[in-house]
C-alpha cells in the first residue's frame, strides 16, 4: 500500500504492520494515511513502547471521537480507556470468541485501538479475520441473496441479566439492563473505503429480519466457518506495547484464552462510527 508519509506494510491474509512511527507526534498527514490503511486492510499493528492513558486518549481523538464502553471497567480517572484485563486467577476473558465490538449498536463503532500493557509469558495472543476477503470469495449467487438481507444484532445474551458474563467467573462484566439492540444490512458498503463488506458476527447477530433463529443458523453457521479459514485469519502475538488499531466494520477478532494462571492487561479505546447502510 502505497503511502509517501508512513511505512505501512500489507500483510497476506488481514491487516498491515506500521514501523518506525511515534504515534505521539504523528503528523497529520501520518494520521490521514493511518486511518486509510485501517479502512484498506482492516487493522494496523505498530510496536511501540506502553503509552500513558493521556498519551492513547489524544492519538485515539485524532483519528475519531472516542464512544464510551457501556460495560468493561475503566482505567482510574480515564473513562474513555476500558480496562480488557484478566488476572491470575480469572477462568473467562474479555472478547474470547469470534466478535466486532459494539455491533449492537445503531452508529455502530468505526474501531477500537488496544495497547497491551501486560501481557503473559507466553499465549494471549489475537485473531483477525479479514470480512472483505471473506465477503469476496462468495459466489455471485450468494453474494445477491444476502445483500438483500437485514439482521439483528443484540447484546443482552452476552452483557445482560442471565447472559455470557453474568453467568461466567466474570460477573462482573454482565447483569446489565441497558442492552442494545440494532438492525444493520448483512451487506454493507464501508464508508471510508467504499467497498462491500459482510457485516454479521458470530457474538452478536442473532438472526435475519424475517427469518426464525433456526433458519437464520443455518446460513450464519455456513458465513462463520467461511469467514474464520485460515485464509482469512492473522494471528498477532502481543508484546508490552504493541498497539493494534483495527476497522470494526470489516474485521472480527477473537482474543484467545489460553495463558491460565497469568495476568494480561490491555487499554482499549473505541472509536466513533455512524449508521450503516
Ligand atoms: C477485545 O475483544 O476488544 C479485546 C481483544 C483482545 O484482548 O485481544
Amino acid at each position: 500500500m502505497a503511502s509517501e508519509v508512513l511505512d505501512v506494510r500489507p500483510l497476506d491474509r488481514c491487516g498491515a504492520s506500521i514501523d518506525g512511527i511515534d504515534v505521539t507526534c504523528a503528523t497529520d498527514d501520518q494520521i490521514d494515511a493511518i486511518r486509510t490503511a485501517i479502512f484498506q486492510r482492516g487493522v494496523v499493528f505498530i510496536q511501540g513502547r506502553v503509552l500513558a492513558p493521556e498519551e492513547q486518549i489524544a492519538f485515539a481523538r485524532r483519528l475519531a471521537p472516542i464512544v464510551i464502553n457501556r460495560y468493561f471497567p475503566k482505567a482510574e480517572r480515564y473513562p474513555e480507556i476500558a480496562k480488557v484485563e484478566k488476572s491470575e486467577s480469572q477462568r473467562t476473558n474479555i472478547g474470547g470468541a469470534w466478535h466486532t465490538d459494539h455491533s449492537y449498536d445503531v452508529a455502530p463503532s468505526m474501531g477500537s485501538v488496544l495497547m497491551a500493557v501486560k501481557t503473559p509469558p507466553e499465549g494471549g495472543d489475537t485473531l483477525f479475520a479479514d470480512l472483505y476477503a471473506a465477503y469476496d470469495a462468495l459466489s455471485p449467487g450468494l453474494k445477491a441473496t444476502l445483500r438483500t438481507l437485514k439482521a439483528h444484532h443484540v447484546s443482552a445474551h452476552a452483557f445482560g441479566e442471565g447472559g455470557h458474563y453474568a453467568k461466567s467467573d466474570r460477573p462482573e462484566l454482565g447483569g446489565f439492563k441497558d442492552t442494545p439492540e440494532a438492525v444493520h444490512p448483512v451487506v454493507i458498503t464501508h464508508p471510508g473505503s467504499g467497498k462491500p463488506v459482510l457485516y454479521v458476527n458470530p457474538a452478536f447477530t442473532t438472526r435475519f429480519v424475517g427469518w426464525t433463529r433456526e433458519e437464520s443458523m443455518a446460513l450464519l453457521s455456513y458465513l462463520y466457518q467461511h469467514a474464520t479459514q485460515d485464509r482469512f485469519v492473522r494471528r498477532f502475538q502481543w508484546r508490552a506495547g504493541s498497539m493494534a488499531i483495527w476497522d470494526n466494520r470489516c474485521t472480527w477478532h477473537h482474543a484467545l484464552n489460553d495463558y491460565q494462571g497469568h495476568h494480561r492487561l490491555m487499554h482499549r479505546i473505541t472509536l466513533e462510527g455512524g449508521p450503516l447502510s
